[in-house]
């Protein structure tokens, strides 16, 4: 069975990765979830513990977990590393070579091809830092996909809006490396 993981950070978009888990685990997949400290502010783990059948990895210095190199395991069980929604914090992180939490210090172990579904709001996505870092992972192999248009739930209207669930568990589902 194949893993994909999933690295959910801390965007309004969060609750359509439920969806996302929810359907790729109907299809069969194995589905471990690590979610940000933001991205718990919007779900909670046990919506995607449920989704996903599988505890959700939250916290770099858990006590109560027995594994010690978590990070490590799920980088090498990983066929497919999706990030979605990815803030214009974790694109910047990621492209800086930064792993202060579990998702960023996993993704940094990854060796399996890494798709990133950015989601924010027009003027942070138009942003040339956020355009810069995109282009650098573009350019350093990671598949950072474009993000459609339209009304924000901010109130604004532009690009930046996570691409509708369904398209995404497509491009996932037909990933060719
Ligand atoms: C209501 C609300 C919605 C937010 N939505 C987004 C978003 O869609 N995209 C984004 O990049 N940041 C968004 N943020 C800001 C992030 O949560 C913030 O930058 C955070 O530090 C991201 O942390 P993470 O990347 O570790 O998950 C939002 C914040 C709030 C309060």
């Amino acid at each position: 069975m194949k893993t994909i993981v999933i690295g959910v950070s801390g965007g309004i978009a969060c609750y359509k990765a439920v969806e996302i888990v929810n359907q790729l685990k109907k299809d069969g997949y194995n589905v471990e979830v690590i979610m940000t400290k933001s991205a718990q502010e919007f779900v909670t783990p046990l919506t995607f513990k449920t989704m996903s059948h599988n505890p959700v990895v939250t916290d770099m210095f858990d006590p109560v977990r027995e594994w010690d190199s978590k990070h490590i395991d799920l980088a090498k069980a990983a066929d497919l590393f999706v990030i979605v929604p990815a803030t214009a914090n974790i694109i910047g992180k990621i492209a800086s070579g930064i792993a202060d939490d579990m998702l960023t210090t996993t993704v940094m172990a990854a060796r399996s091809p890494v798709l990133i579904f950015p989601a924010m709001n027009t003027f942070m996505y138009e942003n040339p830092i956020v355009q810069d870092n995109i282009e650098k992972l573009k350019k350093l192999g990671y598949n950072v996909y474009e993000t459609a248009e339209g009304d924000l739930a901010c109130g604004d209207f532009g690009k930046g809006k996570l691409l509708p669930w369904e398209e995404i568990v497509k491009i996932i589902e037909e990933f060719k490396r």
